[in-house]
């Protein structure tokens, strides 16, 4: 059986950000504008006024300083807050299908391939843009693939289990050249009127491409093993979807925007997540001290830091598990392969490492590479 290798990866990078002080400006500013429109209630205490977001809570709480978004005047606008997407119609590609295409042309120039090379798209993602036809053979028409594509959704963890999928696939032997697409445009399932959750997420696109090793034209990183895992919980959760489009209007669209109860997933995501990677690990017959690298899934810093040091049993060094958060905020699924695509380049023949994700379901995936 052949051993699957990530043969290349790509980051696609919007071209907006929004810092904090513009996003905290902007929904203070819609916080006032709902506070006034509702001044009577607040004072006949039938409802309770919106207080303010904060800077200083932000990057304490999350790490998150920036992130990017594929349009900020819309969500700027406090008349607004949800992003201005220009109509396509169906001759366009679509906006996953583009950005996807991006983020494959980076990652298969690094693996020396053509898109006709390719013979298996994923599009794995935290939300898709339509229901069918696949934005996956949307992506495969683009790039002049082959074979076939198809979507598939585990939320943040689309990316680590959609590697596992093309990771099988390649040993199986059917098929050759895979690319793992994860277009993220979380901004527009976001809520940015929810002062507990608006900073927490940006846009991004990131892709892998997968190949049997011996396929390798330069460096890359064979497939050790992979783990997918999920446990049912409603405390990350979106409800949006075709049969509730009769709800799908300005101000009742809160339940099919990203809901979570940020505190419970923060308790019980941490042990599943360590416990899942140390599992893991033993299975392998790996210690903390084989590992260079843990590229974790972005959410929040204070968590990365408490997995690292469960799985390290010492506080990571500098660069040992890069975050990315402050730059991208949570991407969902892209996050943990941004940084691996940014931060894997230094390290040389044998170093092993792990690429984690974790988020709704809950889930939780991670795939031990090793550098050849
Ligand atoms: N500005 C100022 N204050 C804020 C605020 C904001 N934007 N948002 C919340 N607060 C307040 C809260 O009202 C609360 O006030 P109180 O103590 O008077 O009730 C206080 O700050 C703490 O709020 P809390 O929600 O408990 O913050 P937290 O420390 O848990 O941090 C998250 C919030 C979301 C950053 C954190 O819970 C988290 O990262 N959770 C995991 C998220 C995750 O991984 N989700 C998966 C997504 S895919």
């Amino acid at each position: 059986m052949p051993t699957a290798a990530i043969t290349g990866s790509g980051v696609f990078t919007p071209p907006e950000t929004i810092t904090n002080a513009e996003l905290v400006a902007a929904y203070n500013a819609y916080a006032d504008r709902w506070n006034a429109g509702n001044a009577d209630a607040i004072a006949a205490e039938t409802i309770v006024a919106k207080p303010y977001s904060s800077e200083d809570f932000i990057v304490a709480a999350s790490g998150i300083e920036s992130r990017y978004v594929m349009e900020k005047a819309g969500i700027l606008d406090p008349d607004r807050m949800y992003p201005r997407f220009r109509a396509r119609s169906d001759d366009e590609p679509s906006m996953m299908a583009e950005i996807a295409q991006d983020a494959i042309a980076k990652a298969l120039a690094q693996a020396g391939l053509d898109g006709s090379d390719v013979d298996l798209v994923i599009c794995a993602a935290s939300n898709l843009e339509r229901a069918y036809p696949a934005v996956a053979v949307e992506i495969q028409d683009l790039i002049g693939a082959g074979g076939f594509a198809f979507d598939m959704n585990v939320a943040c963890s689309s990316a680590t289990f959609g590697i596992q999928l093309a990771a099988d696939m390649i040993k199986s032997g059917s098929v050759r050249a895979a690319v793992v697409v994860n277009p993220e445009i979380t901004s527009g399932h976001h809520e940015w009127r929810d002062r507990d959750c608006h900073f927490i997420f940006g846009d991004v696109c990131t892709a892998t491409v997968l190949q049997p090793a011996t396929d390798a034209k330069g460096a890359h990183f064979r497939v050790l093993s992979t783990r997918c895992a999920t446990e049912f919980s409603n405390n990350i959760r979106n409800n949006a979807g075709f049969l509730r489009r009769t709800r799908d209007q300005m101000e009742d669209r809160r339940d099919m925007q990203f809901m979570q109860n940020g505190r419970k997933v923060f308790k019980e995501v941490l042990p599943l997540v360590s416990q899942h990677m140390a599992d893991h690990m033993a299975d392998e017959g790996l210690v903390a001290t084989d590992l260079k690298r843990l590229w974790l899934h972005q959410a929040n810093k204070t968590m990365n830091a408490y997995i690292g040091k469960k799985v390290l049993g010492r506080d990571p060094e500098p660069g040992e598990q890069p975050n990315i958060l402050q730059d991208y905020a949570n991407t969902s699924s892209a996050g943990s392969i941004i940084a691996f695509s940014q931060y894997s380049d230094d390290l040389v023949a044998g170093d092993k490492g792990i690429i984690c994700s974790f988020g709704a379901g809950y889930s939780v995936g991670s795939v031990v590479v090793e550098r050849a």
